[in-house]
């Protein structure tokens, strides 16, 4: 039935739609033109008072409201939001995706098609990989452009929706899941800070933020998948029935600090709640979480979407719900506002005839909702409903320079993992003839990964590589990235006959994605054997290259003397191809970072299921990332060479001796010797007690480079839980051989220095706590 119906209003306001196209003849418009309200050459919207513009968007909100029949505001509760020709609304589609570029979900109805005149959009590098930049500049920079081309695409009239369901801030809690390649990794600070940045960006805000004008929106964001939602499908258990069992501790400092920093720095508008329960509790049907954390703690306003089809699972497959009327009653009362799906538009009348929920219920979802359609400007009329996006339009999609952006991205991601005996940069000159091997060197799609929009372009590190050496010759070695079957013969042939061999190998789609969580950590099929036998026939160390988000177990390589470099490239995006032939050739020194802990295989031994971040000696649980895993690594978090050489020191620490008593608001209320809670502290004492910690930077290399500095805090002994290392912050500087600079740290305790406590606050903990930066130390000695 919902379908039907909406069927019928599409077509209802198509005819409007095109009356309205007669009405304003005579102007100069495009000859497709954006949905909006509000038209001001319409007689009939001019009487409403949510047309006008200069009241407060709550009043504009609620009169809207006010005026919508029952049928049209259930109408309104799915993301296929039906027009409501009469008030002349026009259909509105919720769902729209942009993690690293406009782009459609596979298959489904979108707010962006690219089915009109406009095909493409910039396609920046999956978000692993952005992350290894650890710039927050350029992060927002790549949302800002993420956000003009949407927005452009809207004004062309090729689209149905400018909420975009982006960023994913999950935390890569497992190297085995199949979406940690679509986050900025393991770390809860730097995930946070992504948050910030691309919310900022693609809103329309200054980086620092606060600068939205008017409020409005140059696109809505959404940070999802709220909360603890980090396994998709892995033996047998799905996340649509997934019930994690997550502690208070872990929540307080792993799980929600980047929705909080998502919410409170980003000022996103938007947010989405998982498919999995945490602890019992359905998340779209969590009140604690949506109402009192997020709206309540956080102060959230936006709106709050379910992923798809998550309320039909809370009955139909959790049996939270008895009935369905029940999880329609259990989402809105829980402060959900939209369901992405049909479930709402089929069960809410019934919820609503048996008392369990009621009109307010939905009226207060509405408010929401309309709130963030009136913030984008959609009912202003046209063109003139937001005079600073309005000029957006297709020369503004696929510029030059936001392609040149998304090079500059992959160039800054990539991490070069090994460099033995300086086999890299290849000499442009004297390298004669090349040998490129493997199942991802010439294959476009793998350079994207998920989420991804069709690009501008695409160039493959084949096509590139053949740029730099015109004898260039190519194998797959294997069928594909499985590798099920390998033709060892004729790749070990092809490396004899030329000076140097690259490998590109790695995972791709059909190995880590939606739905599918990896069950080992090795490469996959044969691809280990034919790189060894390759390696073994290449005349010189061969060049490994990488494609892939989550870690693999590449310890074969690391320590194989024929393997010289090894490149992590992630998927690294449209220009992905030729990012990778640049730093192979010395046009650009990497200074990437690991965003995230390479694990050996022996780590999928622990169960997926098993959410717990610390470790546990006594069962031997060695617990997860680098905050607290204790066990072997292939390779750190944080970790990537270059081909300078940087030494750091501190030059000057603000201050180094802290007196939490004297800190302390209520000083009495001191839970014990050891640790504080900062909201004992609070914020006044927390903003007091900030510091400042400047560190210099030299490059000792030869070749002038970007380098991201990054500065961590260590305990002597941790207690409670806390973590054994934590990011304290990070910068990019850009140094040319031998030049050194200071950079500037601003270290805030109650951010840095604390950690959850087993009931779930935050705390500091007393004793010696260290800064580092590299392989220097500063002693900072907190007391209680
Ligand atoms: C694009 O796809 C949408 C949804 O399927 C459809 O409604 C629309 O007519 C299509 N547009 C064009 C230009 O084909
Ligand atoms: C909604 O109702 C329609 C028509 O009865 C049905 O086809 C569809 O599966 C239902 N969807 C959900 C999510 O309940
Ligand atoms: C590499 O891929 C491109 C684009 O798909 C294709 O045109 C070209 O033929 C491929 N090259 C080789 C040597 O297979
Ligand atoms: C690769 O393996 C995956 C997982 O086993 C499978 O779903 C997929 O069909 C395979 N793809 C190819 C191209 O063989
Ligand atoms: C950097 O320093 C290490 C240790 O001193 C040395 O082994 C390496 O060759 C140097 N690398 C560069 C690029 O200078
Ligand atoms: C303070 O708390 C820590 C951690 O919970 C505990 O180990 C310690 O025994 C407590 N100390 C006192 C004096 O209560």
């Amino acid at each position: 039935m919902g379908y039907f119906i909406h069927n019928n209003m599409a077509l209802i306001s198509a005819i409007i739609m095109s009356c309205m196209t007669v009405a304003i003849k005579g102007e100069s418009r495009p000859h497709t033109f954006p949905p909006f309200s509000c038209d001001s050459n319409n007689p009939s919207t001019k009487s409403f008072l949510f047309c006008s513009t200069h009241l407060p968007i709550s009043q504009r909100v609620n009169d809207l409201v006010s005026r919508l029949t029952l049928e049209e505001k259930i109408s309104q509760l799915v993301n296929n939001a039906a027009a409501i020709p009469r008030l002349g609304i026009p259909y509105y589609q919720w769902w729209s995706e942009a993690l690293h570029g406009v782009a459609k979900a596979f298959g489904v109805e979108n707010g962006v098609m690219f089915n009109g005149s406009i095909k493409a959009a910039t396609s920046f590098p999956q978000v692993i990989l952005t992350a290894a930049t650890f710039d927050a500049d350029l992060w927002y920079r790549i949302a800002q452009v993420i956000g003009r081309e949407a927005r452009a695409i809207y004004n062309e009239g090729e689209a149905t929706g400018m909420t975009f369901w982006s960023p994913n801030i999950n935390i890569f809690r497992d190297p085995r899941w199949g979406r940690g390649q679509e986050t900025p990794g393991e770390d809860p600070l730097l995930t946070g800070k992504y948050a910030i940045s691309f919310v900022r960006g693609i809103q329309g805000d200054s980086f620092d933020g606060g600068d939205l004008k008017d409020g409005h929106l140059q696109v809505s964001a959404c940070c999802k998948h709220l909360t603890a939602y980090d396994l998709d499908k892995w033996k047998g258990i799905d996340r649509f029935t997934f019930d994690a069992q997550v502690t208070k501790q872990d929540l307080a400092d792993t799980f929600q600090p980047p929705f909080k920093s998502c919410v409170e720095g980003g000022g996103a508008s938007g947010m989405m709640c998982a498919y999995n329960l945490v602890n019992g509790v359905p998340n779209c049907a969590d009140y604690d979480l949506l109402t009192k954390t997020v709206r309540g703690d956080w102060g959230f306003q936006g709106y709050i979407v379910s992923d798809c089809d998550s309320v039909s699972l809370i009955y139909d497959k959790q049996k939270y719900a008895k009935s369905p009327e029940d999880a329609v009653a259990d989402v809105l009362k829980a402060g959900m506002d939209v369901n992405c799906g049909k479930y709402l538009a089929n069960h809410t009348k019934s919820a609503l005839d048996m008392g369990k929920v009621s009109e307010s219920d939905i009226d207060r979802a509405l408010h929401n909702l309309f709130t963030v359609r009136m913030r984008l400007g959609l009912f202003n009329g046209y063109p003139t409903n937001l005079p600073y996006y309005n000029n957006l339009g297709r020369k503004d999609i696929c510029t030059p320079e936001h392609q040149e952006l998304a090079l500059e991205v992959a160039r800054q991601g990539i991490v070069l993992l090994k460099n033995s005996e300086m086999l890299l940069p290849l000499s442009k000159t004297k390298t004669k003839s090349l040998a490129v091997i493997g199942p991802n060197a010439n294959v476009t799609k793998t350079l994207l990964g998920n989420y991804a929009g069709p690009p501008c372009k695409t160039i493959t590190p084949l096509q590139e590589l053949k740029i730099y050496v015109s004898k260039t010759k190519f194998h797959m070695g294997c069928d594909s990235t499985n590798c099920t079957s390998v033709a060892t013969s004729e790749a070990v042939k092809l490396a004899k006959s030329a000076d140097i061999v690259v490998l590109v190998v790695g995972l791709g789609q059909e190995s880590e994605s939606e739905e599918l969580d990896r069950e080992i950590l090795e490469l996959p099929g044969k691809q280990q054997s034919l790189i060894t036998s390759v390696a073994e026939a290449a005349k010189k160390p061969v060049v490994l290259v990488i494609l892939c988000g989550g870690p693999v177990d590449i310890s074969f390589a690391k320590n194989d003397p024929n393997i010289g470099a090894i490149l992590w490239a992630g998927y690294p995006g449209e220009a992905g191809g030729k990012a990778i032939a640049e730093i192979i050739f010395g046009d650009h020194n990497p200074g990437g970072r690991l965003p995230l802990t390479w694990y050996p295989k022996d780590f999928v031994k622990i169960p997926m299921t098993d959410m717990r971040m610390r470790s546990d000696p006594s069962s031997g649980y060695p617990g997860r990332t680098y905050r607290f895993y204790q066990g072997e690594k292939v390779f750190e978090f944080g970790y990537g060479l270059s081909y300078s050489n940087y030494s750091y020191k501190f030059v000057s620490v603000s201050q180094s001796k802290f007196d939490l008593k004297k800190l302390s608001s209520t000083s009495e209320r001191l839970e014990n010797s050891s640790h504080i809670s900062v909201l004992n502290i609070g914020s006044d004492s927390c903003e007091k007690a900030k510091f400042s910690s400047v560190v210099s930077v030299e490059n000792e290399g030869k070749m002038e480079g970007k380098h991201p500095v990054l500065l961590f805090l260590k305990r002597d002994k941790g207690s409670n839980g806390s973590p054994m290392k934590q990011l304290v912050g990070f910068q990019k500087v850009s140094l040319n051989p031998k030049e050194k600079v200071s950079v500037k740290f601003e270290v805030s305790p109650c951010e840095h220095f604390s950690s959850g406590s087993e009931d779930g606050t935050l705390v500091i903990e007393s004793g010696d706590h260290y800064l580092v930066v590299g392989d220097q130390q500063y002693r900072i000695t907190i007391r209680v």
